[in-house]
């Protein structure tokens, strides 16, 4: 099992690194395009081996795909992160440059891989891959609901006053500010719904901690977060290479399904070896499909900024 994991910054080392502890794969190619970063990156990751007790491989790459040949899944975080006050669609313009070649490249040399896109505006950087690729649907995941679904999971148990592994929820719509659709009504603690131990309200400023939960942590670090996005891209990562059929709410072109078409937006799907082996449709009230239709409406947009 070969990885590659394009862009050494933040959220791509940090992904390199959960990737490599959790001891599923074989190697880890890191690459950018800043001289010297990735091999830097890698080297100082490898001399964790040891001390982690993993014996993945962390290759370093300055923008030379060879290395980067015979991947299984690749990783695309490369591009410039959202600063405190920016939303994430106005990466836009940077970032769909980048993620149009990083694709490109990475099917040059890897035709059979599976790609999971995290750069932001991540659904519609997505849906561009699907534009610009003509890999199959099954073959491109978008990374943001497994993030936001475990942002909602820390809010959950914050408001319950419950350990976190006692809570279950997801949040599933476009991965921004005011699309994400946080599915309080489903989520439960150990199978009970949450809404016998939490009023409407509290509920209510549960989900909207959730959707700024990314603008939050912008305000404090000064730059976009990376240790939870690294980790729920090696969830993602994890689930195709060992081929777990784990459900997470994902990014992926509907055809159709909850109503929506021609767009890539979170919805719930299987991921195993083939990447995304099923989308699971899931009944909404008359109040969540709104939520979703109006999230949509915003992701498709963002996606008409497109140079297709
Ligand atoms: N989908 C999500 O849930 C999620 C979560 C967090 C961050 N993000 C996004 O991920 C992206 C990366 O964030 P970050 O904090 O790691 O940023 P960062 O600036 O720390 O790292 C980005 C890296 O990409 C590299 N890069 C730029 N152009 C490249 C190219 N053409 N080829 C290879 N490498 C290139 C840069 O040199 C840099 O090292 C941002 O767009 C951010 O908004 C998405």
């Amino acid at each position: 099992m070969k990885v590659t994991v394009v862009g050494a910054g933040a959220v791509g080392a940090s992904c390199a690194e959960y990737i490599a502890i959790k001891n599923f794969a074989s190697e880890v190619v890191v690459l950018d395009i800043k001289e010297g970063f990735a091999e830097g990156k890698a080297m100082d990751l490898m001399q964790t081996a040891s001390l982690n007790g993993f014996d993945t491989k962390i290759v370093g790459s300055t923008n030379d795909y060879s290395k980067t040949a015979g991947s299984d899944i690749a990783v695309i975080t490369s591009g410039i992160p959202r600063k405190p006050g920016m939303t994430r669609e106005e990466l836009i313009g940077i970032n769909a440059g980048i993620v149009k070649t990083v694709s490109e490249n990475l099917i040059k040399h890897s035709p059979n891989v599976i790609l999971i896109v995290v750069s932001n505006p991540m659904d519609t950087m997505t849906y561009l891959v699907h534009k610009t690729t003509g890999l199959p649907k099954n073959r491109i995941i978008g990374m943001g609901g497994a993030l936001d679904s475990a942002r909602f999971k820390y809010r959950l148990a914050e408001a319950l006053e419950a350990p976190i592994s006692d809570v279950d929820g997801m949040v599933i719509g476009g991965h921004s500010d005011t699309g994400m659709v946080p599915l309080t009504a489903h989520a439960t603690r150990n199978s009970v719904k949450v809404s016998e131990f939490l009023s409407e309200e509290r509920l209510d400023q549960v989900a909207a901690d959730t959707k700024v939960g990314g603008a939050t942590l912008t305000k404090l670090l000064g730059t976009s977060a990376w240790y939870a996005p690294g980790a729920a891209v090696s969830g993602l990562v994890q689930a195709i290479a060992c081929d777990q059929k784990k459900m997470f709410p994902c990014s992926t072109l509907l055809e159709g399904e909850y109503g929506l078409n021609d767009l890539c937006i979170g919805v719930p799907v299987i991921l195993g070896k083939n990447g995304i082996e099923k989308i699971v449709e899931i009944e909404l009230s008359d109040a969540e499909k709104a939520k979703m239709q109006e999230s949509a409406a915003g992701v498709s947009k963002t996606n008409g900024l497109l140079e297709l």
